[in-house]
């Protein structure tokens, strides 16, 4: 049975990741109204891929007789500086989430709840992998600079990002 801290604690990180999704989905639409069809579509399948993190937490909760709890949503930024500007943002998000999965799996240590802690470990290995994938888009970014050529290259390599699942 999930202690209600936990279950709180829980359901806390299940909006973070809905928030992820929908800061990614607004990621995508400043993408596509600027003309990177690419990195639009690496924010979208980014989007779905947040989602499916929110629906894992969903199962957890659900699965030790938990009740989920779903709060408001805060609306993502209206638009970004740029290109650049939107992934550092997106860094920014992924590293506020790992700081968060980090804590849970302290509360899940203190709390002794083993299964929230094995639970939690796919997201500490996920989040050392998602972080990697934005702070090398951030790295080609900066490289690029003003090179408008080298951008469109890279937008299309984004393009290319296969879909969830
Ligand atoms: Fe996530
Ligand atoms: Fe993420």
């Amino acid at each position: 049975m999930l202690k209600p801290e936990m279950e709180r604690a829980l359901n806390e990180q299940l909006g973070a990741e809905l928030y992820s999704s929908h800061l990614y989905l607004a990621m995508s639409a400043f993408c596509e109204a600027e003309g990177y069809p690419g990195a639009a579509r690496w924010f979208r399948v980014q989007a779905d891929e947040e989602r499916g993190h929110a629906m894992r937490f969903f199962d957890h909760v659900v699965g030790r007789g938990g009740r989920v709890r779903l709060g408001e949503i805060p609306a993502p930024p209206a638009g970004f500086d740029s290109l650049l500007g939107a992934f550092e943002q997106a860094l920014d998000q992924e590293r506020q989430v790992t700081a968060a999965i980090d804590r849970l799996m302290a509360l899940a240590a203190e709390h002794g709840d083993h299964a929230a802690a094995a639970f939690l470990q796919w997201f500490v290995t996920e989040q050392v992998e998602e972080e990697k994938q934005v702070a090398d888009v951030v790295a080609a970014l900066r490289a690029i600079g003003d090179d408008a050529a080298a951008r469109f290259i890279l937008d299309r390599e984004l393009g290319a990002r296969p879909a969830e699942g």
